[in-house]
């Protein structure tokens, strides 16, 4: 056997510590030699949960199954991992001190071929190294959020090649060696988020009701959104989640259930506007709304303005609009919001539509300064909505794509983190803000945010 040790301190509190490192899961956010976590067992970390932990050798993956043996709050964790030819012990130990938290980490690798163990000893030195720099990365000293876009992410986006390869996984997998813990609970938090049953929504809301999230989901299949409901209460063991039924196309339904939920709910403290469709044909509702402006545009528009009350109730809340990277290559059509004129273009119709879904946020958030209200764009993630509505480029992309989390992480980032909280009016992706614009003919005015508010309003006012 052969072991190494390393200890650091962290500036934050022990319960934080130990609730961030007994969630195997986050191992691949602060350990670089893991590639993947994936959780075996449902509800949170309880001695006995089971994860298949893909460690990252080079090009080849290696899993390894992971049973926490040993999760005691008062500061231990100690899990086993077995591989195919040899195991793993971790063992952890926490001490709270009054600046914070002291983390010993001792790691022993028993190999089924000893002789091996004097080659393996640097490795495991160079792994014990990098593994204490993510931890002093992800649970080191709080920094603010960045309230603008940095040089290099604005060169990266004007740079076509650098700014694609940013919407794939490696670009996530890049950003996320500067991610920190999320420092904070959602207990007693009330969330309303559109499109959970799948996808980015379905993702975001499991990570958030796994930090104790109040969640209120809406949908427009109610027996998909009860199986939802069901499964999220089972992994995450949160009861407090609950489905109500909205086909978001329709103005009506949304108007609505956003009424009624104003009643229900008198604070909301995060509204999240994720549903959304991309439509490669031309159809009009049966409200006389192109669907891609209905659903993509009028109906969060709606739905914000509607649950305003229940907002403001709250101490500061947050409303993240799900927008997405295609939005960089349309210009908003103030003249043809529906896509009345021309031959119809599905991509173009969504990119539109999603443009003045970021054009509201601005607005808002300048109207509204006592809510942090934020755009966000996913990059390109492997969910059933661009399997179904893009097909060629799933193909083609697949192998690239994010996972629904590494595309949701920005949507629960902006829901959860305090600092997130401090800056509004932004686009966002993988936590840092970014240009609104590459091309400067699809750039958009002040006044053209005023106009398109003022026609939602009065789209608005037939309801
Ligand atoms: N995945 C990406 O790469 C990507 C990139 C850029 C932007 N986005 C945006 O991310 C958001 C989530 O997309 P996704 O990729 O996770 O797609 P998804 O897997 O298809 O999920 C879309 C969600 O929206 C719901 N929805 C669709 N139409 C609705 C309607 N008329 N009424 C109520 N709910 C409706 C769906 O409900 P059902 O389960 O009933 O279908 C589902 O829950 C969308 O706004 C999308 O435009 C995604």
């Amino acid at each position: 056997m052969i072991s190494m040790e390393k200890t650091f301190h962290s500036p934050r509190p022990l319960a934080q510590v130990f609730s961030y490192l007994a969630d195997l899961t986050n191992f691949e956010l602060w350990d670089p030699g893991v590639h993947e976590v994936i959780s075996l067992s449902p509800g949170p970390p309880v001695t006995g949960s089971r994860y298949m932990v893909m460690l990252a050798m080079g090009p080849r993956k290696v899993p390894v199954d992971y049973t926490l043996i040993k999760v005691d709050p008062a500061g231990t964790i100690v899990a086993k991992g077995s591989g195919a030819n040899f195991t793993l012990l971790d063992h952890i130990t926490l001490s709270g001190t009054s600046s914070g938290t002291t983390i010993t980490w001792r790691l022993e690798l028993t190999l089924a071929s000893p002789s091996l163990e004097p080659l393996m000893r640097p490795f495991m030195h160079f792994t014990g190294s990098r593994g204490i720099s993510g931890l002093k990365r992800t649970l080191g000293a709080i920094r603010p959020a960045p309230s603008k876009p940095s040089l290099p992410s604005i060169l990266g986006d004007l740079m076509l090649l650098p700014g694609a390869l940013s919407f794939t996984k490696m670009g996530f997998l890049q950003a996320r060696r500067n991610f920190t813990a999320l420092d904070t609970s959602m207990d007693g938090k009330t969330v309303v988020i559109t499109g959970a049953t799948s996808g980015l929504g379905r993702s975001a809301a499991a990570s958030l009701a796994a930090l104790g999230a109040t969640l209120v989901i809406i949908g427009r299949d109610p027996e998909k959104g009860a199986q939802t409901v069901a499964n999220l209460t089972q992994e995450t063991g949160n009861s407090q989640i609950r489905f109500v039924t909205a086909d978001l196309t329709s103005v009506a339904q949304t108007v609505s259930v956003a009424r009624t939920l104003r009643q229900e709910l008198p604070r909301v403290d995060v509204l999240i506007n994720n549903a959304g469709a991309l439509f490669n044909e031309r159809k009009v509702t049966h409200e006389g709304y192109e669907r891609s402006f209905a659903l993509l545009l009028l109906s969060p528009f709606a739905l914000t303005t509607e649950l305003l009350p229940s907002l403001k109730a709250s101490p500061r809340a947050r409303i993240i609009n799900v927008t997405s990277g295609g939005m960089y290559t349309q210009p908003i059509r103030l003249d043809d919001l529906q896509y009345e004129r021309g031959r119809y273009d599905g991509p173009k119709a969504y990119a539109r539509a999603k443009r003045g879904l970021l054009m509201i946020t601005e607005t808002l958030a300048a109207l509204e300064p006592g809510i942090t209200c934020n755009a966000m764009h996913p990059g390109w993630a492997n969910t059933p909505g661009v399997a179904l509505s893009l097909p060629k480029f799933y193909g083609i992309m697949a192998p690239l794509l994010r996972t629904p989390a590494m595309g949701a992480d920005t949507i629960v980032w902006l829901a959860a983190s305090p600092q997130a909280r401090e800056v509004s009016g932004k686009l966002w992706l993988d936590r840092t803000p970014h240009i609104t614009a590459i091309f400067p003919r699809t750039q958009h005015t002040a006044r053209q945010r005023e106009q398109l508010w003022t026609v939602l309003q009065s789209e608005l006012s037939r309801f």
